[in-house]
């Protein structure tokens, strides 16, 4: 049965009727109502995109209130145990899982456009040994768009294809030169049959985790890891993506966009920056001081609340108990205690339940990386090259979309009338 809504303009009783399509109503409907006295019509306010869907697609599925989440349809907590990451990967940008055959290509095609060009070795050199390792990556992503012109076709499907190929297969390997660079070490050279997640680690020398028993934990970490990080439908880098491929920008410059919101501290750079609050916290009897100051609203409770769910994260759960599965391996992280006190302490406060705020991807992922003996700044690299996969997906579903529009939203002018230019030395 149709469904619409009818808005009533209280001034002079006009009235539009809007249909109700998959719970949204399109907002271009809503400027049939003749607002000011001028004419213009009604626009919807809406910073940060909270009540706003800028996209139809078939991606990801999020239920926030139920603290669920479906890549194409298959439950994070199955894909996480029983997939690895290449797989979800091609899930993500095909739609489907592939087929024997299907998987064995794309994990060539994959491997065949993997090799970084020099260019982009020596630019990463070139920044200070402390350079923050994300805005290396967002340079060296730049970079590598002036090395693929036809990357600008972005309407030709097979050139579009490539560049997922491309980026896919080159990602991990940039963000193993910008590791050994900080680290002031030599990239160790990849091997054909290391598979994706095991190549990058070889190249990074397995962040120093060395022993047989060591080596296999740290892969199988890492790709549960990349798995819960492929994608998050439309969240800040992906809209990011999507903003900046909507110019029809080659998908380097897009995905270099995309690193650069991913960054910050909101974010994707919450994984780092709740190991800096738990280094400031120190120890469990300073909790409640600690969470007094965030209802203070003198800090934030790092890697707490998000837009979407109203519940725990899913990905929060799975990597709380990935994070025991690894300390059997690399010995415990002391900081699991302080930040199960963190959480246990602040779903208890009347501040964080009226809220709604509960852990979120950030919360125990960077103390997973801090055992594996990675460092801080490096954490939110670790989330880029997982979330590539989703990034893609939605650059090449929007380009495929013919509803979509270059990203160029209104705005409410509060600024001065038209005035008249007054000299300098007049003033
Ligand atoms: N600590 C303290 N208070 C918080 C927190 C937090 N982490 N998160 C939200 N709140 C409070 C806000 O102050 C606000 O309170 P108010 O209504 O009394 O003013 C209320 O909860 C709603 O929060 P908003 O900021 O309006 O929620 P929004 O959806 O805009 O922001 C965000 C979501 C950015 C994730 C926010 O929860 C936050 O800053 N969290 C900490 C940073 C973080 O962990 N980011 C990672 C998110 S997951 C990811 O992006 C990969």
């Amino acid at each position: 049965m149709s469904q619409s809504v009818i808005l009533t303009d209280s001034h002079n009783r006009t009235q539009v009727e809007m249909p109700v399509i998959d719970g949204a109503i399109p907002a271009k409907s809503l400027q049939k109502l003749r607002v000011t006295q001028d004419g213009a019509g009604l626009v919807s306010y809406d910073p940060g995109y909270q009540n706003t869907a800028p996209a139809i697609s078939s991606i990801t599925m999020i239920d926030g209130m139920a603290g669920k989440l479906l890549y194409r349809g298959y439950p994070i907590e199955v894909l996480a145990v029983e997939s690895n990451y290449l797989e979800v990967a091609f899930l993500l940008n095909n739609g489907e899982l592939p087929s024997t055959a299907a998987a064995a290509r794309w994990r060539e095609e994959i491997q065949a456009h993997a090799t970084v060009d020099p260019f982009i070795v020596d630019l990463i050199r070139s920044f200070p040994r402390d350079a923050h390792p994300m805005g290396i990556l967002i340079s060296a992503l730049g970079a590598m768009g002036t090395l693929y012109p036809e990357a600008k076709e972005v309407l030709d499907s097979d050139v579009r294809r490539r560049q997922v190929y491309r980026l896919l297969g080159q990602l991990p390997v940039v963000a193993a030169h910008i590791y050994c660079h900080g680290q002031g070490i030599e990239a160790e050279e990849p091997k054909a049959d290391d598979g994706y997640i095991g190549n990058f680690l070889r190249m990074v020398r397995n962040f120093g985790l060395e022993t047989a028993e060591e080596v296999p934990a740290i892969r199988a970490a890492m790709n549960c890891l990349f798995i819960l990080h492929a994608d998050h439908e439309q969240n800040c880098s992906t809209t990011a993506m999507r903003s900046i491929g909507s110019s029809h920008a080659d998908p380097y410059s897009s995905m270099a966009g995309a690193v650069a919101a991913l960054y910050g501290p909101l974010h994707g750079g919450a994984n780092e920056a709740v190991l800096r609050m738990l280094e400031e916290i120190e120890s469990v009897d300073q909790v409640e001081g600690f969470l007094q100051r965030v209802i203070n609203r003198e800090a934030l409770l790092m890697g707490f609340g998000h837009r979407v769910y109203k519940n725990m994260d899913p990905r929060a759960t799975l990597i709380k108990t990935l994070a025991y599965s690894v300390f059997e391996v690399t010995g415990a992280n002391p900081k699991i205690d302080l930040a199960l006190a963190l959480e246990q302490t602040a779903l208890g406060m009347e501040y964080f339940q009226a809220r709604r705020l509960y852990p979120n991807v950030d919360f125990y992922s960077g103390i997973i990386y801090q055992a594996l003996g990675i460092p801080a700044d490096y954490y939110t690299v670790l989330f880029g090259i997982a979330r590539a996969a989703g990034w893609l997906a939605h650059w090449q579903e929007q380009l495929e979309d013919p509803a979509q529009k270059i990203a160029r939203p209104k705005q409410i002018y509060r600024g001065p009338d038209e005035r008249a230019f007054v000299p300098l030395e007049q003033r």
